[in-house]
């Protein structure tokens, strides 16, 4: 029997103008899972500790991952998974890729690694469409690959590694509502406005091209998002006073963190990013809503073996 315990990284995706494509890899936040070889066939939840979600496999995202890639690797044993949740499911900082990505990567160590971190991500985004309703990678390739990733294409999977600028550093708030990804997706028009789509094509070159060059005051210009944010922005209680507090702290864009509740802002060094979470500290707790704020360095290694 072989076993490993991994903490597999919350991360934000969309990254304000790059809906469904652009994600990032958080550093302290992340759920632990044990992973272990089994005589027994198949995938087994042999525990869950900190959420109540399914033990059965083929309902438990992580479980759904799995299945994928034992269905694909044809080998004569099993897994029995631990999951330790960190991460409040419908918390938009990637809960379910979180789980989604630490069964496939862990499993892949155990077998010596027969799959490439592409073919990983198409096996968690199997998992994240039975949360989502929709398969998209752009929370599960920043867990997988660390750092900023952008999301080519989904069929054929095609995901592109972005550079992170050295001092970057995220500010979560995370109201404590939950807003289902499905939900969440089901209120955005089917159609969108030259003039928008314009702008928004325009934000996604500019800001990987700041990620590329080290360029701050253009990856502040870039994290608009015109298309999306508007509609959702209405789901999230405080969601513009809370932008307008922490630019005005000094954060470098602030922008919905998948598809919310939580706000993510990203700020030019510890110092700026830590004015911020005093700044929205003070805001919400002047709200009657629960809340929980996190500072994270951007994460450029992704999911780890601990
Ligand atoms: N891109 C996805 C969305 C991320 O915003 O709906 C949430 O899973």
């Amino acid at each position: 029997m072989k076993e490993l315990r991994i903490v597999s990284p919350a991360t934000v995706a969309n990254v304000s103008c790059g809906f469904d494509v652009l994600g990032f890899c958080l550093d302290n936040i992340g759920d632990e899972m044990v992973i272990r070889t089994t005589d027994k066939k198949g995938i087994h939840i042999t525990k869950i500790e900190g959420y109540d979600l399914p033990f059965e496999a083929e309902k438990n995202v992580a479980g759904v991952s799995a299945l994928a890639m034992l269905e694909d690797a044809q080998i004569d044993h099993g897994f029995e998974i631990e999951i330790y949740k960190k991460i409040k499911p419908g918390s938009g900082i990637g809960s379910s890729s979180a789980s989604a990505v630490g069964s496939v990567f862990a499993m892949n160590e155990l077998l010596g690694r027969p799959y490439n971190k592409t073919e990983l991500t198409n096996f968690a985004m199997k998992g994240e469409a039975l949360a989502s309703q929709c398969e998209h990678a752009d929370n599960i390739a920043p867990a997988i690959f660390g750092g900023f990733t952008l999301v080519k294409s989904v069929a054929p999977l095609d995901i592109l590694q972005l550079p992170t600028p050295e001092n970057l550093y995220a500010v979560i708030l995370h109201p404590q509502i939950e807003i289902k990804t499905a939900e969440a997706r089901a209120i955005l028009p089917k159609t969108v406005p030259l003039k928008d789509a314009i702008t928004q094509w325009s934000n996604v070159g500019s800001l990987v091209h700041a990620l590329h060059t080290n360029d701050y005051n253009l990856l502040s210009k870039s994290l608009t998002d015109v298309v999306v944010e508007p509609y959702r922005s209405r789901l999230i209680p405080h969601f513009n006073a809370v932008r307008q507090s922490a630019l005005e702290h000094g954060a470098l864009g602030v922008g919905i963190s998948g598809s919310g509740p939580s706000i993510f802002s990203l700020c030019h060094g510890n110092e700026k990013a830590e004015q911020v979470v005093v700044a929205l500290k003070k805001l919400y707790a002047e709200t009657a809503i629960p809340f929980e704020i996190y500072c994270s360095k951007i994460n450029t290694q992704g999911i780890k073996i601990i």
